[in-house]
């Protein structure tokens, strides 16, 4: 990522070189790049430029409350899952008219507090959920603006890079069966039925699954239309790809030229298009800074003993994604193959395997592509305190979450009399 760039052996986070943040605030650390996050907003505003369109950070990805300001600064509405990350928006002053309420399980508060602020909409997953989503508008004396989450069942043959999307039961309304929940909504007294919403899956990097999934939906809406529901936006969801490796992304400008055009083409053009991207929004906006403590070259492979775990980052350890790994410091000395590992009791816990870096104890590290669903899913396994998150503003740094203390730990519990 070039925000994330070697002057000399030094590597940089904009204008500040990361050693120097690693020594100042400690390790492990999280620290995110402010022009990157603004980059990648850029791509999505360029894309969707002239259209009547509407991009919701998936705030799920990374909802630190200094990111979320930057994207609402920046005119993003939010895609949230849960009561606590609306009052995070709520906190940083987003506009509840463009937040949209993803998620299989809202709980009467949750829709209470969502009905209270004003959000766009209810990206809606099942019957049970519509009927107490209209109970609890009406009890409030309010009407509940509604998508359904339809699942469009694309191919898994044709694309088998999403195949996880496909049996994610637990989402969406089987597409079969969207008219009868349709009609089913249209007849709530608490339910305005605006839009359909989809997300296929994650981490995708080619079109074809978005066409597919599109020209479902559109059907839909055409059926809709004939028995008399006219729906206002169509929501594609998230899951662009980054690259972590190899990977070629998928510029949302790609994809959203041949989105618009399709449209178009067939006389949807008066829908708003609403997205929900996380990761190709914050991934690669962020790195986690951590220590070398030990070397432990043993038989049958070397371990780089690091001062992060599973608990920080645990992506390695649940899905068994790959980061690149690089040292802050770049060194011309000859390269041994590690394992990367943290120190945490499980053989899960490890960031990085059969990398070639040259190393000595002592020294800083960066984890790349950390700025999506990594500090957000950090735990405190083991005891461990959960990393600070910093921002890098051109030469300056601002610390946005401060690195958690004993005290934190044990807050809030106690023992017996
Ligand atoms: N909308 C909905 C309804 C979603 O479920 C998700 C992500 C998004 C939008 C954002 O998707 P994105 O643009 O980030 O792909 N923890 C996993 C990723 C889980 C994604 C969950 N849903 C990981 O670390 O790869």
């Amino acid at each position: 990522a070039p925000h994330f760039h070697y002057e000399g052996s030094q590597l940089y986070a904009e204008g500040v070189a990361l050693s120097e943040l690693a020594k100042a605030l400690g390790t492990p650390l999280y620290v995110y790049s402010r022009a990157a996050l603004k980059t990648a907003w850029q791509h999505y505003a360029q894309a969707t430029e002239g259209h009547h369109a509407l991009v919701c950070f998936g705030m799920k990805a990374n909802s630190n409350l200094a990111v979320l300001k930057e994207f609402a600064r920046l005119g993003s509405g939010f895609d949230i899952v849960s009561g606590g990350e609306l009052a995070r928006v709520l906190a940083v002053g987003a506009d509840p008219a463009k937040i949209v309420f993803s998620g299989v399980g809202k709980q009467v508060c949750e829709m209470q507090a969502a009905l209270e602020a004003g959000v766009k909409c209810f990206n809606v997953e099942s019957l049970p959920e519509l009927d107490r989503l209209s109970e609890v508008a009406t009890a409030m004396g309010k009407i509940a603006a509604v998508s359904l989450r339809v699942n469009p069942d694309v191919d898994a043959k044709t694309h088998p890079y999403i195949s996880t999307g496909l049996k994610e039961n637990k989402f969406g309304i089987a597409i079969e069966e969207a008219v009868t929940a349709y009609m089913h909504a249209a007849s709530l007294p608490g339910i305005s039925v605006v839009g359909v919403d989809c997300h296929i899956g994650s981490q995708i990097t080619e079109v074809g699954p978005y066409l597919d999934a599109l020209d479902k939906l559109l059907k839909l809406i055409a059926q809709l239309d004939q028995a008399g529901i006219k729906l206002h936006h169509l929501d594609l969801g998230g899951g662009l790809g980054i690259r972590y490796d190899d990977e070629t992304p998928l510029a949302p400008k790609v994809l959203l030229d041949q989105v618009f055009a399709e449209l178009k083409a067939k006389g949807f053009d008066y829908l708003q298009l609403v997205l929900e991207p996380g990761r190709s929004l914050v991934g690669n906006a962020g790195v986690l800074l951590t220590t070398v403590e030990y070397l432990k070259l043993t038989e049958s492979r070397n371990f780089a003993i690091i001062d992060a775990g599973m608990n920080d980052l645990i992506r390695p350890a649940l899905y068994e994604a790959w980061h690149g790994v690089l040292p802050l410091v770049a060194r011309n000395t000859a390269t041994t193959r590690y394992d990367v590992v943290g120190p945490v009791c499980e053989s899960a816990d490890w960031l990085a395997k059969e990398r070639d870096l040259a190393l000595e104890q002592g020294d800083v590290i960066a984890i790349e592509s950390a700025g999506a669903y990594s500090f957000v899913m950090a735990g405190n396994y083991n005891s461990r305190t959960r990393p600070a998150e910093v921002m890098v503003d051109g030469d300056k740094y601002y610390v946005i979450r401060q690195r958690e203390t004993f005290a934190d730990l044990i807050r809030g519990e106690s023992c017996l009399p």
